[in-house]
């Protein structure tokens, strides 16, 4: 049981840049090394080949891909239409996998797949929130079943091999009740005994799933709980500033930008520059920003074929369309996008002049989130 003592002040992003920077610990997670602990997280839905490749070329050292099922993982054939989950290239590396599921042995059984498949670092979920996945006591589920989310990582630890780290995500408990609270520290101590290399907290509670903020100071508290051992923060991180204030506030040893990152994945190369004691980039102008929007449907033409990405990458472009003066408009145009030759008229249409492009702010992103999200 936790009795580390609870700081009262509350944390939160910072609307400034830090003005006294202190340098950043690189960041090894067992033996892969990541170095710049400002990382990319698993997101559900996006984070997939395309995505990552392209927060990697813009500063991303680590990402992780979207959570995929151990039952799928087992089951999984060689089939064209879902070989995609499993799609990583040389250039990506280091690239995390996340895996969730009920039962600890097919639980181990679908890491040693993502192993397999050539992830360097595999990730447990024990966050996600979506009603349908905590009704099959998978996610966030384990949170209330300490004794089964301990043999979920140790059969997984057993089974993967020794070279290969097991991390794990968490939220900070089911809910803000006390008995939450001993299962989450009986988990998160016994997870770092078992030997996982490192743990992702997100300040939130499966409860709360996206309303109100992630609670930064519990990962203060977690921090000074684990000592040295390794802790990632999750939550409200959608500025360069604020990856920097959490690390800053709360002594964690890295963090993980979710909602921040889709569609600004300049994010992690800004947030390299306050880092160095540098003023904080402008953000990309709409020629930036149209070069990376004509690479990433490239990339995800070349993951799903022509016939299904119009589809796919429209979420990427309503997002995308954040950093664009007029993003009511160009969100509109993106949502009606089917193929790229369609693709190709609205960034006519909307990025062929140059011009400056526009910091996100955090209201925006949250005007975004749903309930439907996985961690
Ligand atoms: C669209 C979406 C998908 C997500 N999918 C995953 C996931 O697959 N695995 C996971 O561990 N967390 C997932 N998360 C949770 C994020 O990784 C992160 O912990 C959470 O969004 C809090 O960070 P933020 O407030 O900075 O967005 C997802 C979040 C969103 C918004």
């Amino acid at each position: 049981m936790n009795t580390a003592a609870t700081n009262q002040t509350p944390l939160a992003p910072s609307t400034e840049t830090p003005s006294a920077v202190k340098p950043l610990k690189p960041l090894k997670i067992g033996n892969v090394e990541i170095g710049f602990p400002i990382v990319q997280a698993a997101l559900s839905g996006y984070s997939d080949w395309p995505m990552r490749v392209i927060a990697k070329r813009l500063g991303a050292p680590y990402t992780i891909c979207e959570v995929m099922l151990d039952e799928f993982l087992v089951n999984l054939k060689e089939r064209k239409r879902t070989s995609h989950f499993l799609h990583i290239s040389d250039e990506e590396e280091p690239v995390g996998g996340q895996l969730m599921g009920a039962e600890p042995d097919q639980f181990a059984a679908g890491a040693v797949k993502l192993v397999q498949a050539g992830f360097h670092i595999i990730d447990i979920n024990f966050g996600c929130p979506v009603k349908k996945v905590l009704g099959r006591c998978r996610g966030g589920f384990h949170l209330s079943q300490p004794a089964v989310a301990l043999e979920i990582i140790q059969k997984t630890r057993d089974n993967v091999p020794s070279e290969i780290p097991v991390t794990v995500k968490m939220r900070r408990g089911i809910d803000d009740t006390e008995e939450s609270r001993d299962q989450f520290f009986e988990i998160l101590d016994g997870a770092f005994a078992i030997g996982v290399d490192a743990i992702t907290v997100h300040g939130r509670t499966v409860k709360q799933r996206y309303v109100g903020p992630s609670k930064w100071e519990f990962l203060k508290e977690v921090k000074q709980h684990i000592g040295d051992n390794l802790l990632l923060g999750s939550g409200d991180l959608f500025t360069a500033a604020d990856c920097l204030a959490m690390i800053d506030q709360t002594g964690v040893d890295g963090v993980t930008v979710a909602r921040g990152a889709i569609g600004n994945p300049w994010i992690f190369n800004q947030a390299r520059a306050l880092a160095a004691g540098k003023p904080l980039p402008d953000p990309p102008t709409l020629h930036q920003q149209k070069e990376v929007l004509l690479e990433h449907y490239r990339l995800a033409e070349e993951l799903y074929g022509p016939d299904r990405v119009g589809r796919l990458m429209r979420k990427f472009g309503i997002k995308y369309a954040i950093l664009h003066p007029e993003h009511d408009a160009v969100r509109s145009a993106f949502v009606k996008v089917a193929n790229m030759d369609q693709w190709k008229v609205a960034l006519d249409q909307f990025y062929s002049a140059d011009g400056p492009g526009c910091h996100p702010n955090g209201k925006m992103h949250k005007a975004q989130s749903s309930n439907q999200h996985c961690g």
